[in-house]
This record gives structure tokens, C-alpha cells and sequence, in this order.
């Protein structure tokens, strides 16, 4: 059976120092899972010349294999391993953008782009259709998007995205930098911000942009949506309509300051904040549609989650590969994640 090595982007090594092994290994048992219908064995770290890879077997990979691994988070290059010669493969992501989309925003408080990801590959890949990770413009929801890192990875995706907010700063920022991205990249779009009312109660703003990967595919009217609401979480219910989500993926207040940033809900527990939102989130997925959450493991454990999110119509997914995930971030921070499936 042939033999594949992926090489790790000297980024992921930056932002996990000695885990990034250990996340994309579990990253990729959860494709191997899903989307890759468990045609990889052997999934494991390797040693070669002194450079560590991520080392699989797998009967020769179709193209549409190639596609799903190109997405990898901290893929740098898939090689094929013949003998002791690495033949590298070539490998195109979904990524529609270029990569500064991602990379330019840097704030305190921002969850690295790399790990944000991680957790929309593995969310996405986890609903009831894995290959619409690949073939269809996803609908993905981050209840409580901070400056949009989550809104930006699933533009480059070529999905729609919607972030919802609590904190005016992180809309007027998102907005800001949105607008001045897709200026300066020439690319053709729309952007508006208007007030958020529901029954004539005013509950915030909300900015919609539309925008495409090409300038035909905009004339064309075939746009991808994306849209920043700032409001309560808690009101996400009455602000969308049901099931208008495939995917659901939000990185939960730490409950601890982050880098310099008080976050508004410091005050809130972040498991108590979940609890009570996620009924709230349960609606706006569509049956067999996913969530992924990461949360500080310091405010709350597996199994707490995975109660509250079970307690809310969610069906946590227990299979080993979704528990290889927990990493340290900083002293006051070990982050986890879960995925769950909307029953
Ligand atoms: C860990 S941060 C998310 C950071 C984001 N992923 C990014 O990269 O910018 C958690 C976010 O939850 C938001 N938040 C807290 N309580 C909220 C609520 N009740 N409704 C909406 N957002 C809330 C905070 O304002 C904060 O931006």
C-alpha cells in the first residue's frame, strides 16, 4: 500500500510549538473518518532526515482525496513516499482569497486562524454530507464571531458566513477592515450596514456584504453572502430563520482575559453563556447539520459540554478521533473542542 508524509507549515509550529503533530494527526483521523470514508491507515507521526511529518497508508488517493487533504490546517505539502524519495503532490485547497484575508487582522483576543481552521474543517466535514465540505456553498453561523476570523476562513472557502457579536468594537473593526480588504483587492462587492430591528425593537446592526471569487461570477449574480449582526447571542433565535445553517462553529469566551482584551462577558461563566445559548443555536441548524465548539478546558470539562449540548437537541460525536484535540494556549488557557451533530 502506498505511503504518504505530510509536512507541517513551519506556521502551525509557531502557533502550537509540540502539538501541532498531534492536531493535525487528529485533524486528519477526522477526515479519515468523515470525508476520506476511512481509506487511510495507519495515521501517525514520522521521523524523516530529522524532520517530523505526519505519515499515512492509503491505496493509491483518488483526486477528490487530494482535494479534501489539500484543506488540511497546517498542511504545508503532501508528498508520496517512494523508497526513501519524496515525491510531492499536487494538492489545491477551496481557498478562493488570497491568504492575507486570514492573516491581516491582529488583535488581542483573536483565535489564531490556523486553529479557527481547524475547527470549520473538522465541523464541516462532521454534518450528514461530508463531501458538501467540497462540492456545496455552505452556510456557516459563528454565534459569537469577535473580529470575524471564523467569517473570513469560510469566505475564502467560497461559503456564506454569518457572525453574530455582542461587542460594537469587534462589528465597527470587522466592518472596517472588510470594506478596506476588498477595496484594495479590487475585488467587485456590496456592503451595507443597516439597523438590526425584530418587531420594531432595535437590537443592533448588522453588516451584509456580497462579493464572489471572480468578477464573472459577481455579474452573474452567483455571490456569496456574508453578514456580521451585532447583537446578544441569546437573541440569535429571533434574529434567523430556522435551519438556515449547515454548520455552526463559534470559539467560546475564554472566562479569562485574553492578551490584553476584557472580553464583555467576563462576568458570565463561558459554560453558563453555552447553556443558554445553545437551545438557541440548535434551531438555526439544519437537521444533520454540525457544531464545533472550543472552550478553556479551565471552566469546564468533556463531559459537562458535551451534557449541555446533548440537553439541547445536539448528538455529541464520540468517536475517538474528535478527542485528540485539547492543547495549551497560554498559562490560564488549555482549549478543547467538540463536535456535535444536529439530530
Ligand atoms: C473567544 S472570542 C471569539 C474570537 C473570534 N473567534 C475572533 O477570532 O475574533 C469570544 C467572543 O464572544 C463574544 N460574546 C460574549 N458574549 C456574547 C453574547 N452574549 N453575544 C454575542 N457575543 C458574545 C465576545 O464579545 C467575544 O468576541
Amino acid at each position: 500500500m502506498p505511503t504518504y508524509a505530510l509536512l507541517i507549515a513551519p506556521s502551525a509550529n509557531r502557533v502550537y510549538a509540540d502539538a501541532s503533530v498531534a492536531l493535525l494527526t487528529s485533524e486528519l483521523a477526522v477526515f479519515n473518518h468523515t470525508i476520506l470514508g476511512g481509506r487511510l491507515a495507519d495515521i501517525a507521526e514520522r521521523t524523516i532526515a530529522g524532520v517530523r511529518y505526519v505519515g499515512f497508508h492509503a491505496d493509491a488517493l483518488s483526486d477528490e482525496d487530494i482535494a479534501a487533504l489539500a484543506n488540511l490546517s497546517a498542511l504545508y505539502v503532501l508528498f508520496e513516499v517512494r523508497e526513501d524519495l519524496l515525491r510531492p503532490l499536487e494538492a489545491t485547497g477551496l481557498d478562493r482569497f488570497s491568504s492575507d484575508l486570514v492573516s491581516i487582522p491582529k488583535y488581542a483576543g483573536k483565535t489564531n486562524e490556523q486553529f479557527t481552521k481547524l475547527l470549520l474543517n473538522v465541523t464541516a466535514v462532521s454534518t450528514d454530507v461530508p463531501a458538501a465540505f467540497l462540492t456545496t456553498r455552505l452556510r456557516v453561523l459563528d454565534p459569537m464571531c469577535g473580529r470575524g476570523t471564523t467569517l473570513n476562513q469560510a469566505m475564502t472557502y467560497g461559503f456564506d458566513a454569518t457572525g453574530v457579536d455582542i461587542d460594537g468594537k469587534d462589528f465597527d473593526a470587522y466592518s472596517a477592515f472588510i470594506r478596506t480588504w476588498l477595496k484594495t483587492k479590487r475585488h467587485k462587492h456590496t456592503a451595507e450596514v443597516v439597523p438590526l430591528r425584530r418587531n420594531r425593537v432595535r437590537l443592533g446592526r448588522r453588516l451584509d456584504v456580497t462579493v464572489a471569487g471572480t468578477a464573472q461570477a459577481y455579474k452573474a449574480g452567483d455571490v456569496q453572502r456574508i453578514s456580521f449582526l451585532n447583537a446578544d447571542t441569546l437573541h440569535s433565535a429571533e434574529i434567523f430563520k430556522p435551519a438556515a445553517f449547515d454548520v455552526v462553529v463559534t470559539d467560546l469566551p475564554y472566562g479569562v482575559q485574553h492578551g490584553s482584551r476584557q472580553h464583555t462577558s467576563l462576568s458570565r461563566s463561558p459554560l453558563k453563556l453555552l447553556a443558554e445559548a445553545v437551545g438557541r443555536w440548535a434551531r438555526l441548524v439544519r437537521p444533520g447539520g454540525a457544531l464545533g465548539l472550543s472552550w478553556n478546558t479551565f471552566g469546564g470539562s468533556r463531559d459537562q459540554v458535551a451534557e449541555i449540548l446533548a440537553g439541547a437537541g445536539f448528538e455529541p460525536l464520540t468517536d475517538p478521533c474528535y478527542a485528540g484535540f485539547a492543547h495549551r494556549v497560554d498559562q490560564a488557557i488549555t482549549r478543547d473542542l467538540m463536535v456535535a451533530r444536529r439530530s
